[in-house]
Order: C-alpha cells, then sequence, then structure tokens
C-alpha cells in the first residue's frame, strides 16, 4: 500500500500492518459487533483496495494471526479523516486502540496530512477518552446528526493538527 513503512510495528505478541481486501469479511465481523451502524463487507473491501484514486485505506491488528481490530482513514492531500476505529470486545481496553490509533496517525502524516478529522457519538465514552488523550480537540457539535435507540444523538467533531515529526505524532 501507498507510503507504509512495509515492516509492521509490534507491541509484545501485537502487529499493525495494513489491511487488504481479503480482511474485508473480518473487518465486517469486528464492526457488526461494536457498532449500531455498521460498514458492508463491500464497504470495507472498498476501504482496504489501496491504489490510485482511492482516498481510503485501513490498519488492523493481529494477535498471534487473529483480527483484533482496525482502523480505517480517509487522506485527501493534507487532510485525514478517521473514518472508523474498533476493537472486538474480549480485547478491549488492552490498549489495542490506542496502538491503532498512533499507526494510523503516523502513517497519514507520512503520507502529508497536517490535520486529523473525525467525529463521534456524544455518548461514546471511551472513544471520546481516546481521542482526547491522543491530542484530539473539540470543534464543535453536530446536534441530533446520530440515530440511536430513542430517538437521535449529536455527533461531536475533533481534530488534531499533525505538524511536525512522525515521531511526535506515534
Ligand atoms: C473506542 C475503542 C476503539 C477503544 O479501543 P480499546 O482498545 O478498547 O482502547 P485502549 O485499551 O487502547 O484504551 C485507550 C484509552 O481509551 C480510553 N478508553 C478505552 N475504553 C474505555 C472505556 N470503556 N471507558 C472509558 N475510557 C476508555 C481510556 O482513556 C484508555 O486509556 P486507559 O486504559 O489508560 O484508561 C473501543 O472501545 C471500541 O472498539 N469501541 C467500539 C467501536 C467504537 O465506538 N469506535 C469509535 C467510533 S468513533
Amino acid at each position: 500500500m501507498r507510503g507504509l513503512a512495509a515492516q509492521p510495528v509490534g507491541i509484545v505478541a501485537h502487529t499493525v500492518r495494513p489491511a487488504s481486501p481479503v480482511d474485508a469479511s473480518g473487518l465486517a465481523a469486528i464492526d457488526t459487533r461494536v457498532n449500531i451502524s455498521p460498514w458492508t463487507e463491500t464497504q470495507f473491501a472498498a476501504a482496504c483496495a489501496g491504489g490510485e484514486g482511492n482516498h481510503a485505506w485501513a490498519l488492523v491488528v493481529e494477535e498471534d494471526g487473529r483480527l483484533e481490530g482496525f482502523v480505517v482513514v480517509s487522506q485527501v492531500l493534507d487532510e485525514a479523516t478517521l473514518l472508523s476505529i474498533a476493537i472486538a470486545p474480549p480485547q478491549q481496553r488492552r490498549g489495542l486502540g490506542r496502538l491503532l490509533l498512533s499507526a494510523a496517525l503516523a502513517r497519514a502524516q507520512r503520507d502529508g496530512a497536517q490535520r486529523c478529522l473525525l467525529e463521534v457519538r456524544e455518548t461514546n465514552v471511551a472513544a471520546r477518552r481516546l481521542y482526547t488523550e491522543n491530542g484530539f480537540a473539540l470543534d464543535g457539535v453536530r446536534k441530533n446528526y446520530y440515530p440511536c435507540e430513542g430517538g437521535r444523538e449529536d455527533a461531536v467533531l475533533m481534530s488534531k493538527e499533525l505538524k511536525g515529526t512522525a515521531n511526535e505524532c506515534a
């Protein structure tokens, strides 16, 4: 894939690597378990395809060859947007989300991004804390953006500047 170092980033038995289209079913299976509105396998396959003209790319984290999580980013010139990040429920709260986020920001920066944007459900305490701890700041709120049980909830808009060296953002 474009721009990502070939060597995996490893922590203990975990490996972060670029996703490929064959990972799409595994990513969809994880997403179905954790998201109210999961992506389809076709959507993941497109995000994992890479290549010229495809703005999206994805990284996966594995433990002993098992897919445990993913992050999907869309990148246009100097702006990256974090589209999705998820860790399989039994593996949550073990540092894998932080690991994937750092790897994604490092790759985005290496590929020329100066800013990373995202939006997150207001009630998603885990994700909001992950982003805040990793330097994302509040940009605003989109009222009643997401459907949720019993109505709608706000989207919280956040961003992080990615200036400086790759090491600073990883
Ligand atoms: C959000 C998510 C990716 C975090 O991944 P994770 O591997 O569980 O997170 P980590 O173990 O790396 O935790 C990093 C930090 O995030 C925060 N965090 C993670 N889970 C949390 C929880 N359940 N409650 C509160 N804070 C939490 C903490 O600050 C944590 O640091 P700490 O463990 O030192 O306190 C994971 O909870 C997930 O897959 N959620 C469902 C999908 C989702 O909501 N994606 C985000 C869409 S915007």
